[in-house]
């Protein structure tokens, strides 16, 4: 099915000029781009957004990275779309990332691993509510 994802490239990614080698990634694998701004994400946006890890001992330090330089936040939209950008990011530790991957090619950790995507439909619509009004998406 068509379906939509939302996805971050995350501070150290903007910073070493790496927007549009990733945004080529996520094109070639014949995911469309149906909305993107580039955004400074405030301490309450980056707290929002991760509330679920806020009990993680990483929780500070992620908040201060996403806060930390521009991000560029995305909806990304094709056939399975949640699972392909999935595939196209790698695994979050860029250590276990396949070859090919965005987190292979540019995450420098786990940390700083230059892309978000959601992990299921649910967190996908929310987190596309999060950032973006209905009438920012034009499919
Ligand atoms: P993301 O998909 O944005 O969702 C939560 C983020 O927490 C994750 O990517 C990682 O960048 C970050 N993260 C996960 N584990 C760690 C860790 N051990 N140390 C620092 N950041 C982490």
């Amino acid at each position: 099915a068509i379906e939509r994802t939302f996805s971050i490239i995350k501070p150290d990614a903007t910073k070493r000029n790496l927007t549009g080698k990733i945004v080529a990634k996520f094109e070639d694998a014949g995911l469309r781009i149906v909305a993107s701004k580039r955004i400074r994400m405030s301490k309450e946006q980056a707290e929002g957004f991760y509330a679920v890890h806020s009990e993680r001992p990483f929780f500070g330090e992620l908040v201060e990275f996403m806060m930390s330089e521009p991000v560029v936040v995305q909806v990304l939209e094709g056939e399975n779309a949640i699972a392909k950008n999935r595939e196209v990011m790698g695994a979050t530790n860029p250590a276990e990332a396949a070859e090919g991957t965005i987190r292979k090619e540019f995450a420098l950790s786990i940390g700083e691993n230059s892309v978000h995507g959601s992990d299921a439909p649910e967190t996908a619509a929310e987190e596309i509510k999060f950032f973006f009004a209905d009438e920012e998406i034009v499919g």
